[in-house]
């Protein structure tokens, strides 16, 4: 790993050597029965793929282009595939079926609701997967309890309850009321489904991981459509990195020799990826506190073990970006130049944007534009995996209002 200098209150780190073992489930042919069945839940939509052509001159790249999660099952974000994806696995188990052989509708059968209607789903969240999840439980007859971390928004907890959960906020943080979830499931009988493995807990995040591939398959098929040959760089936001090394190992088995550059971003309050891609340990290492950033889907402090290994070996750069990198990328998708389309990004959405903007404009970046291999030829794939989830929030930033200059 090579780290380079601070710049900006950036920190990035290059990894030098990309190689290793993608596990099994994130194979093409383990993933088909995941896009079938996200494509049988009423609503289903692929998201759009938004190409900023303006924005991709002005930073002196050939293509940008930016997938838009807010459209997700009208969730406002992209959890929603991880969150039906491991609850239908869960169901089959209970039901004794296979995936191959069943569908959203089944699920939503009399025959079958009947049979599922007191199952109780538990789970942690700083928003958007409780959500999903109370949302996938709701629409399927049974019930569901979600804990927030402290400092959770307001408007997030209303949208869970709104789900017909049992939600609260917790005073601990996300990893403490991953604990609190665990621990309440166990008393309750309940179903633990949680985005982040635990000693002996495996199966359900890594349903949770396949679900979130759907979202790169799509993408992958919206640029083939546009006649674009594979993105040079991808950009992926981390929390725990369920979805980072679940889109990055199928990536990886996907482009096999091409396999494009991708860069890991995390707030740097929470950025344990970061740390322990640079610690000279192989196992993650964690950042503990209060991980107060505006990035609220991204303030974890355990990465998953399951998808680490993944995240370490086959990651092009590993950055930790302050909260101001956010700030940038909501800004200029809210407001873009010339012709390219508006897009609502939230905090955990639009870092990518704004690391672009950071890095690509700014002559301080030379070297580091360089060592991540961005030129004119770059084609760009990022996911806002957030619409305006908070919108108070989302309008203070847009509009360059701080808390302090509100009052
Ligand atoms: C909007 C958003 N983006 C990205 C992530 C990161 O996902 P993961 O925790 O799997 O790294 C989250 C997690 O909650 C999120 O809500």
């Amino acid at each position: 790993m090579i780290k380079l200098a601070e710049t900006k209150g950036l920190n990035i780190i290059i990894n030098e050597k990309t190689e290793g073992v993608v596990p099994d489930y994130l194979r093409e042919d383990e993933l088909f029965n995941v896009t079938r069945f996200h494509e049988s839940i009423d609503g289903y939509e692929r998201t759009p793929l938004i190409l900023l052509s303006d924005l991709s001159k002005e930073l002196g790249v050939s293509k940008i282009f930016v997938k838009d999660e807010s459209f997700r099952f009208g969730l406002n974000a992209f959890k929603a595939l991880g969150a039906t994806y491991a609850i239908a696995r869960i169901l089959c188990e209970k039901l004794s079926v296979n995936i191959e052989d069943v569908d959203f509708k089944f699920f939503r059968s009399d025959e079958v609701r009947d049979k599922i209607k007191d199952m109780v789903f538990v789970t942690a969240t700083d928003g958007n997967h409780g959500r999903a999840v109370a949302w996938a439980a709701n629409t399927l007859g049974c019930k569901s309890i979600v804990y927030m971390p402290k400092g959770s928004s307001i408007t997030r907890l209303e949208n869970i309850r709104k789900e017909g959960a049992e939600a609260e906020i917790t005073d601990v943080n996300y990893d403490g009321a991953v604990r609190i979830a665990k621990k309440k499931a166990d008393e309750i009988d309940g179903v633990f489904v949680q985005d982040t493995a635990l000693p002996g807990y495996e199966k359900i995040p890594v349903w949770i991981s396949q679900g979130y591939t759907t979202m790169a398959k799509e993408a992958f098929s919206q640029m083939k459509e546009e006649g674009v040959k594979g993105p040079t760089h991808i950009l992926l936001q981390a929390g725990v990195g369920a979805y980072a090394g679940g889109v990055l190992g199928y990536v990886v088995n996907l482009f096999k020799d091409e396999v494009p550059k991708v860069i890991i971003l995390e707030p740097e309050k929470a950025d344990c990826i970061f740390k322990s891609a640079i610690s000279d340990k192989k196992e993650p290492v964690f950042v503990t506190g209060d991980m107060d950033t505006i990035m609220a889907g991204l303030a974890c402090g355990e990465p998953n073990p399951l998808t680490w290994p993944v995240l370490r070996d086959f990651s092009h750069a590993f950055v930790s970006c302050p909260d101001y990198v956010a700030e940038e990328g909501m800004r200029i998708l809210a407001s873009p130049k010339g012709d390219d389309r508006k897009i609502v990004s939230g905090e955990s959405g639009a870092v990518g944007v704004g690391f672009l903007k950071v890095i690509l404009e700014n002559r301080d970046f030379c070297y580091d534009k360089k060592m991540l291999g961005f030129d004119e030829n770059s084609v760009v794939l990022c996911f806002s995996t957030e619409g305006d989830t908070d919108p108070d929030s989302y309008k203070r930033i847009i509009n360059k209002l701080t808390i302090k200059e509100e009052k």
